[in-house]
């Protein structure tokens, strides 16, 4: 591994992001040894003037950590790396005098062999990206002859639409080359997601069934049992298939419905992602269904008439050999019944059923990304006992019982390692967000212009019953009675 100063610059360092998941996730490095105090120094960025200290007491609560390799001794040294520099997001005087900054610790750890690493992390509304990353590139670059590097990690919303995304995609573009750009979805950095690609093809049992001759449909699904808490304002700009469903569950997606790559290379894995993206048909407006959750419009920050949807289910078909006539069903929600996201793979029903007439379930593979991480196959057994007939039941690999005494790293934490390394695998290249806009925005801009509805929802419930209706016009087929109960231990 590289080895020499590395300076990790949170910009945006007193916003609710870089206080919720980038400090904890850097703390957690740190815990783990990945952030060794001798190479590394972490600077907070933003307009704020605040000093050294306050920015460590406004983040120290968010440290608390329920593993035991990180005791308040850990808090407290890892927040002393922690320096803060204040600065507009357009003017020149704040950047030199991070770099200046910047420039002094690399100095002062100059006698160390190896390269002068610059990550910075965009913690901030990507109204300010092109602003914020011309200063980057102007004053900021890595300027050691050693060599080493400078990234910027950036986070979504990227653009509203395709055209926006695009226009982002290139004023970022002419300033920092693609293997410098680290796009993070942090649903590519769950265990469970990055389970996908081994789960696929490692195993003998998946590669003959993952098609249409075998599978009838798959549903992705995520729900939140809260609503807009307090980011109404954000929320109704973008809406729900723009914060969900346009990036985190069409990756998800694309993990598992794109072909083998040719190898693990992140290219190959990427250049496969990108295909099968491009492989999606346009959306059919009666495969779409819309919801707003009762109350949402309350919210202060919410306009009174908002059109915003809190709810979609939208149907993707892939236009390929493997996939032609599986619909994929995705569907996101807030303030619904209940919190988790999982992907669904329902398989047809067996042909010539000799046991039709006592009515079994479907098979079905489920992978529980959250909570209790899981995977699961519904499958039809025998009854035990005398009686010859047939029940439901399941193989059940639950995370938390198998894998006793292990911590599942969070999203965060796993992806800025790899932006630290330089594994763009679990990032999302240019072309592949093209691709992801090219099929919402028709959608999108239908129902910006008032030209499709949400229906109203009760909070916690499971949303406009029309959904579930679309979902069985697809081919879902719900099995009733039956439910699967996560383990306790
Ligand atoms: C974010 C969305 O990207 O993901 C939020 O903006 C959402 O609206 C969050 O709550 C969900 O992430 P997770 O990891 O809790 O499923």
């Amino acid at each position: 591994p590289e080895t020499g100063c590395l300076s990790i610059i949170v910009l945006g360092a007193s916003g609710d992001l870089a206080k919720k998941k980038t400090f904890p996730a850097l703390f957690h490095l740190y815990c783990q040894g990945f952030l060794p105090p001798e190479e590394v120094h972490i600077f907070g960025y933003a307009r704020t003037k605040i000093s050294d200290d306050e920015l460590r007491n406004r983040i120290r609560g968010y440290l608390v950590s329920d593993r035991s390799s990180s005791p308040s001794e850990d808090v407290s040294k890892f927040l002393q790396l922690i320096k803060y520099v204040s600065g507009s997001y357009d003017g020149a005087e704040g950047f030199q005098l991070l770099d200046k900054n910047i420039a002094e610790h690399e100095f002062s750890k100059s006698s160390q062999e190896g390269s002068s690493r610059r990550l910075f992390y965009l913690a901030l509304p990507p109204s300010v990206y092109p602003s914020v990353c011309k200063m980057i590139r102007q004053y900021c670059m890595n300027k050691s002859d050693l060599g080493g590097w400078t990234r910027i990690v950036v986070e979504k919303p990227f653009g509203k639409d395709l055209e926006s995304a695009e226009q982002l995609s290139s004023q970022i573009g002419e300033l920092f080359d693609e293997p410098q750009i680290y796009r993070i979805d942090h649903y590519l950095g769950k265990e469970l997601v990055q389970n996908l690609l081994v789960l696929r093809f490692a195993n003998r049992f998946f590669l003959p069934l993952w098609n249409r001759d075998n599978i009838d449909n798959v549903q992705i699904v995520f729900r939140e049992d809260f609503g807009t808490d307090g980011r109404g304002g954000y929320f109704d700009e973008y809406g729900i298939i723009r914060d969900i469903i346009q990036n985190h569950l069409l990756q998800v997606l694309c993990l598992v419905a794109m072909e083998k790559p040719v190898s693990l290379k992140p290219e190959h894995i990427r250049d496969e992602k990108v295909k099968v993206l491009q492989s999606v048909l346009p959306i059919k407006d009666d495969e779409v269904v819309l919801g707003q959750y009762e109350g949402y419009r309350d919210d202060p920050t919410v306009p009174d008439h908002s059109n915003t949807p809190t709810f979609a289910s939208v149907i993707l078909r892939i236009h390929n050999e493997r996939w032609e006539g599986v619909p994929f069903i995705m569907k996101a929600g807030k303030a619904l019944n209940s919190r988790k996201a999982e992907i669904r793979v329902q398989f047809k029903d067996v042909p010539g059923d000799i046991f039709r007439c006592q009515k079994q379930g479907r098979n079905e593979f489920v992978i529980r990304l959250q909570p209790s991480e899981a995977m699961y196959m519904k499958l039809t057994v025998k009854q035990p006992g005398l009686e010859m007939s047939t029940v439901q039941s399941e193989l059940d690999l639950s995370y938390r019982q198998r894998y006793q005494g292990v911590t599942i790293p969070e999203a965060y934490e796993r992806l800025i390692l790899d932006t630290i390394r330089g594994d763009q695998q679990h990032f999302v290249r240019r072309d592949e967000l093209k691709a992801a806009w090219e099929i919402f925005t028709p959608l999108l801009h239908r129902i910006d212009n008032g030209e499709m509805k949400p229906i109203p929802y009760k909070p916690g419930s499971r949303g406009p019953a029309e959904a579930d209706e679309l979902s069985a016009k697809a081919g879902y087929v719900q099995t009733h009675g039956y439910i699967w109960i996560p383990p306790t231990l």
